[in-house]
Formats: structure tokens, C-alpha cells, sequence
């Protein structure tokens, strides 16, 4: 696997990169089996692999929330070895924001609903990195989990609205067996909180109103950002921990036929 650590090294090599179908997997690493399956999809599907690691500040709404960001960078090398990535895409700060940010992309509707109106700027973030990820490495299809179904649907379309020639593939969501859905944020779950977590997943499926999920949640301790339906898929938002450390989960599930 061939480690790229600026964007100048990865337009001077594109040329050799993008042999016939290349496939591509944004992530922030602290790689764990829900990036695994993104990553599998790509290796099965396209002629290249190309993962980016790349913990993008501008999506973070806190400072605490970044800082504790968990990174396991040796790990994930040698999963992205052993799964045969063709190439790591390892940015900084000053290669992917020349502009310091004074250019982003912004969406209107949909970006300020459920996460978007509890992280202010958090989508604005994340399609302005995704948009500059995608033309610096110019797939033929890039991947993304339905564990962030929001961030995956607004990414579809960004790609529609400006016409960009780039599949975006959605997987399914990867979850323990107890059904807490996969996060690197995950490891921050104290032994208390990681027990509770898989609340969250067992309430979402039932049929009940998604106040009543609410409510229970709260009951058991969760601080609860947001439980809603929108066209047949239920979202939730909770955070869990102890005063030391709290960890936001979002999960999301087709519900009713
Ligand atoms: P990150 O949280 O590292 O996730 C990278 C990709 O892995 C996303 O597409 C996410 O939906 C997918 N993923 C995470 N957990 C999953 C699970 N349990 N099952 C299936 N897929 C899962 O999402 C981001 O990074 C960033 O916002 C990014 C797109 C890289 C932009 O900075």
C-alpha cells in the first residue's frame, strides 16, 4: 500500500492512481468492521482502492468532541494492508483548507434537520471536505455506511446538484451482536455506558411512537438530541457517559414496511 501525505503527491500520481475503476472510502479512522465493509465493497467492485484518513476539524462543533477523537493510525495501516488498499490518502489541515475555509458547501433543507440542528455547521463540514476528497481523487465510486444515513443522503445529492461523474455506493450498517451499531466514538463508552448503548438500537425497531422511545431512553439515563421518523426511516440521537466523558450515538433503521 502506498501512503500519500499531501494533495500536490496525489495530483502528480493520479495518473497511475486511477487505472481503469477506482474506488473510494472518506473516513477518520480509528478503523473498525463497519469502514471494513465499505472497504470490501470497494476492493470487490472497482480495479483501485483508495481510503483517505483525515479527522476534518470543520465538522466538529466542539473542541472536546475532536480532542477525544480516538486514533489508532498504526492499526488502521496494518487493516488497510491486510485488505488489500491499493492507497492511503493522509492530508493535513494546510493541504485540504488553502482557503482556510472561506469556501463550503452549503444545503439548505435537509443538512438542518435531525444532526444538522443540533451541530451547527456539522454538514456544511462534512460536504465541503467531501467535495474536496472527491476532486482530488476522482473515483469512479465512493462509500458510504447507512449507519450515517443523513450524511450519506446529502452527499448523494450534493453529487446530482453539481453534476459530479462519481457514484456515491451506500452499505449497510455493521453492528456488534448485541446491536449497538459500529463507531469509533465507541471506544470512548465507559464499561456502564457501553451496556446501556444497545438500548438504543432494541427501542428504535418497535412499534411504538418515537416519543415513547424518547421517553424510555431518558428513563434509562440517555440525553436525548432527537428521536424522528422522515419518509419510513426512524433516527435517533443520544448521548450516554459519565461526567469525564460523554459519547453522542446516532443510529437509524427503515421502519414500516
Ligand atoms: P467516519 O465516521 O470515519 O466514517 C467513515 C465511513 O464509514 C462513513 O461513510 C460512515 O457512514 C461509515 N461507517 C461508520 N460506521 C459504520 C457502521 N457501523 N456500518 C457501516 N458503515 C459505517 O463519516 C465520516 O467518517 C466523515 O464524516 C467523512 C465522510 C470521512 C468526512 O469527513
Amino acid at each position: 500500500m502506498r501512503i500519500i501525505k499531501t494533495v500536490r503527491e496525489y495530483l502528480n500520481g493520479r495518473d497511475g492512481i486511477n487505472k481503469g475503476s477506482t474506488g473510494f472510502v472518506p473516513t477518520m479512522g480509528a478503523l473498525h468492521r463497519g469502514h471494513q465493509s465499505l472497504i470490501e465493497s470497494s476492493t470487490s467492485d472497482c480495479d483501485a482502492t483508495v481510503v483517505s484518513i483525515y479527522v476534518n476539524p470543520t465538522q466538529f462543533n466542539s473542541a472536546n468532541d475532536l480532542g477525544n477523537y480516538p486514533d489508532t493510525l498504526d492499526q488502521d495501516i496494518n487493516l488497510l494492508e491486510s485488505l488489500g488498499v491499493d492507497f492511503l490518502f493522509l492530508p493535513s489541515y494546510d493541504d485540504i483548507y488553502p482557503d482556510r475555509y472561506r469556501y463550503t458547501i452549503e444545503e439548505s433543507e435537509f443538512s438542518r434537520q435531525l444532526c444538522g440542528s443540533h451541530r451547527e455547521g456539522h454538514f456544511t463540514g462534512v460536504m465541503t471536505v467531501v467535495m474536496k476528497l472527491l476532486n482530488i481523487v476522482r473515483p469512479t465510486a465512493a462509500y458510504f455506511g447507512e449507519k450515517d444515513f443523513q450524511q450519506f443522503q446529502l452527499i448523494r445529492e450534493m453529487v446530482e446538484a453539481f453534476f459530479m461523474d462519481v457514484k456515491i455506493v451506500p452499505c449497510p450498517t455493521v453492528r456488534e451482536t448485541d446491536g449497538l451499531a459500529l463507531s469509533s466514538r465507541n471506544l470512548n463508552l465507559d464499561a456502564g455506558s457501553r451496556k446501556k448503548a444497545p438500548l438504543i438500537h432494541e427501542l428504535m425497531a418497535n412499534d411504538v411512537t418515537d416519543g415513547q422511545i424518547s421517553e424510555q431512553l431518558g428513563e434509562a439515563g440517555f440525553d436525548v438530541d432527537y428521536v424522528e421518523t422522515h419518509s419510513g426511516r426512524r433516527y435517533v440521537a443520544a448521548t450516554i457517559g459519565n461526567d469525564n466523558k460523554q459519547v453522542r450515538l446516532i443510529d437509524n433503521v427503515a421502519v414500516g414496511g
